[in-house]
């Protein structure tokens, strides 16, 4: 079985997706397709680590899909899927149930912050998340990750989850044939000025798809109006724009701003800061609503436009599936040969 370079990520259909998910994972999905082998996977077995109503949940898994392809990944080359449609993230997550520690899993700060003080009353599902997040990049034995930085943490979990595998199973992995153990340890790409998108509204909280202000975040849905509204409306401190780099620490909000200037047109912060130093938050908003329009408008019709046709949508995951299954199959016979199970 060759080892290859390969990218794996997923993005949850909980809805409101925002500019922190298209900065911090889609937009730097469709760059990443241009030289690898890509899987793009709409995770809706995560989703339901939190409650959903089933309606709504198929509506936002298509929703999902389309704004991956509506950005520019093509659902041809690349392989665009929803992750229940494939079983071994399921059978592969209870192996990895049975390979991390409770240890581990207890220090994931994604989980404290889920459950927050109704720790007791959290799903099982929410608890154990990063064991299947770590099943959905090893099914296919992928090598590279782009993430966010919210989820770096469980990005090294399943590399501790990879090695304790390949040691607790060394010598059937070795008997089966691999030499350089059996899982690759995944590495997380998390690179460029939206690492972290935080809230328009408070320059020390995350852009999330669950803050209860609307305001606080720019989604994939939004009109031009909408967009325009809340960048002018965005929370920043009374100083013009420094020149350096250096001039915005201490200054979350407008580091935030300018972070996700830079994104949006491919710069790096320092070139947005050479050519804005010195201008007002009234010269530089409206810039920014300008580029955010410019470059969300096509995303936002082409969405809308996609999800008219349920259809094709459809079509295109399943197509995805199935291709995703050719990969994740023969991975998951061996997965069970290691571990010692019998059967075709
Ligand atoms: P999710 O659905 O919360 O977010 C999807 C992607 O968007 C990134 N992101 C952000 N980036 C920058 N600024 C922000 N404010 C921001 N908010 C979210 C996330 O880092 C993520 O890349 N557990 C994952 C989904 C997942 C996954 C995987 C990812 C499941 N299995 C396997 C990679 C590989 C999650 O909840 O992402």
């Amino acid at each position: 079985m060759e080892r290859k370079e390969r990218v794996f990520s997923g993005v949850q259909p909980t809805g409101n997706l925002h500019l922190g998910n298209y900065l911090g994972a889609i937009k730097r999905f469709v760059n990443l397709q241009k030289e690898h082998d890509c899987l793009y996977c709409v995770v809706d077995l995560h989703a339901i680590t939190v409650w959903q109503d089933p309606d709504v949940l198929a509506h936002n898994i298509r929703e999902v899909a389309a704004a991956f392809i509506a950005s520019g990944i093509d659902p041809k080359k690349q392989i665009i899927f929803n992750q229940s449609q494939v079983s071994g993230h399921a059978e592969l997550a209870w192996i990895f149930n049975c390979v991390a520690r409770m240890g581990w899993l207890n220090r994931m700060t994604q989980f404290k912050e889920k459950a927050g003080k109704h720790k007791e009353n959290a799903s099982v599902g929410l608890f154990a998340y990063p064991n299947l997040m770590a099943a959905d990049i090893l099914l296919y034995r992928a090598t590279h990750v782009p993430v966010g930085e919210d989820q770096k943490q469980h990005l090294e979990l399943a590399r501790d989850i990879a090695q304790k595998f390949n040691n607790d199973f060394a010598k059937s992995i070795e008997k089966a044939g691999f030499e350089e153990g059996f899982f690759p340890l995944p590495e997380p790409l998390i690179a460029g000025p939206a690492t972290r998108v935080m809230s328009l509204r408070d320059g020390s909280k995350k852009m999330s798809k669950s803050d209860p202000s609307v305001m606080s975040r720019i989604t994939l849905t939004d009109s031009p109006d909408e967009i325009a509204k809340k960048v002018r409306k965005a929370r920043t401190d009374p100083d013009a724009l420094p020149s350096e780099k250096k001039g915005l620490e201490g200054r979350p909000e407008a580091s935030n701003l300018v972070g996700i200037y830079a994104a949006l047109s491919d710069r790096d912060t320092q070139d947005v800061l050479a050519e804005f130093g010195g201008a007002q938050f009234s010269t530089f908003k409206p810039a920014l609503v300008d580029l955010a329009v410019e470059k969300l408008a096509p995303i936002n019709s082409e969405m809308k436009k996609l999800m008219g046709e349920a259809g094709e949508i459809d079509a295109i995951l399943n197509e995805g599936a199935q291709r995703a299954r050719e990969i994740a199959d023969p991975i998951m016979r061996k997965v069970k040969e290691v571990v010692g199970f019998i059967g075709a």
